[in-house]
């Protein structure tokens, strides 16, 4: 293991997307990267492209107890008293559906990874964190401010990242330690063809009788946002905020990323802007909601 000039960060989710661009930036900017993923042929090859060391993958599950606690002691005994300079909160998912038929398991799920998950891994690493004043940077999303329909369990997940994200930067304050949520909007990486993957397997599932209640506004919408994800922007864009603000003197507490997507800029303003039924009425416009009365 190679120590490095900037220091030792932790991201997780680096299989794709976000995670691994910010895995690859953060090394080659000087970091010494730990980058958890949850199959052996991500961390393969991985291994396989930073043979020098500077880049160790970790199995981890952030909903697995033991996963977590192995690769805390992995890390705790690399960096020792040097601790972590940052941790990046990435991994996650998106559970998507109407409200009335979105099974509770995967409810939960949507919380065991994208929240629970999380927050287990930030209290595993804080130790370490701790040691050397570093960084907590939460990936949370557009979702943690607006809510949108059919994908009301990960925008839930999200608004409760960053009421975490709030409280913990206010309790770690004392310590001078920063913890910034960064909230992207639609975001070019591995996600796309996932959602398009569960829309299609929860589509099929669907009772007739709740196909013909929601079942065009619901494609209606995830086509949408499907076409919205894979136009969306580059990973590495992201990446570029995350080492922003484990880097900026005074970083953000937020940083919104917008890639010129200029009508979720105009929503984020009039969602704060115009009283909750106009902007309803507005989405619902967009969506050719029908009146079901
Ligand atoms: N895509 C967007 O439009 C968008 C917009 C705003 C915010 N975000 C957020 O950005 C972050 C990164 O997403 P992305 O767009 O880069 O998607 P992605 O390419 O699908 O990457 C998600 C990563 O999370 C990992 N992951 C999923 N479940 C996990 C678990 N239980 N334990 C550990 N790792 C797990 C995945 O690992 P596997 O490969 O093993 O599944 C993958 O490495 C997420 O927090 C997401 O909510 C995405």
């Amino acid at each position: 293991m190679v120590q490095r000039e900037k220091g030792a960060v932790l991201i997780t989710g680096t299989s794709t997307g976000v995670g691994r661009a910010a895995a690859i930036l953060l090394e080659k900017q000087g970091y010494q990267v730990f980058a958890t993923v949850r199959q052996e042929k991500d961390a393969e090859s991985l291994r396989q492209e930073y043979k020098s060391g500077s880049l160790t993958p970790i199995l981890m599950d952030v909903t697995k107890a033991e996963e977590i606690k192995f690769a805390a002691d992995i890390v705790s005994k690399s960096v020792s008293d040097r601790g972590l300079v940052g941790l990046v909160n990435n991994a996650g998912l998106l559970v998507d559906g109407p409200v009335e038929y979105v099974s509770i398991d995967d409810l939960r799920w949507q919380f065991e990874v994208n929240v629970f998950g999380q927050i287990a891994v930030t209290q595993a690493f804080l130790p370490l964190i701790r040691k050397a004043k570093g960084r907590i940077v939460n990936i949370g999303s557009v979702g943690s401010q607006i809510s949108a329909p059919f994908i009301s369990a990960l925008c839930a997940s999200k608004f409760a990242l960053g009421a975490f994200t709030d409280a913990l930067r206010m309790e770690l304050e004392p310590w001078g330690i920063e913890v910034i949520l960064v909230e992207p909007g639609s975001i070019a990486s591995a996600a796309p063809d996932k959602v398009e993957e569960s829309f299609q397997k929860n589509f099929a599932n669907m009772s007739p009788e709740a196909k013909a209640m929601y079942g065009d506004t619901y494609k209606f919408f995830v086509e949408g946002l499907i076409k919205s994800n894979r136009t969306g922007m580059p990973p590495e864009q992201v990446a570029g905020a995350i080492l922003e603000a484990l880097e900026a003197s005074k970083p953000k507490t937020r940083y919104f990323l917008s890639k010129g997507q200029i009508s979720l800029v105009l929503n984020l303003i009039l969602k704060k802007l115009i009283p909750d039924r106009n902007f309803d009425a507005m989405i619902l416009k967009g969506l050719k909601l029908k009146n079901q009365n």
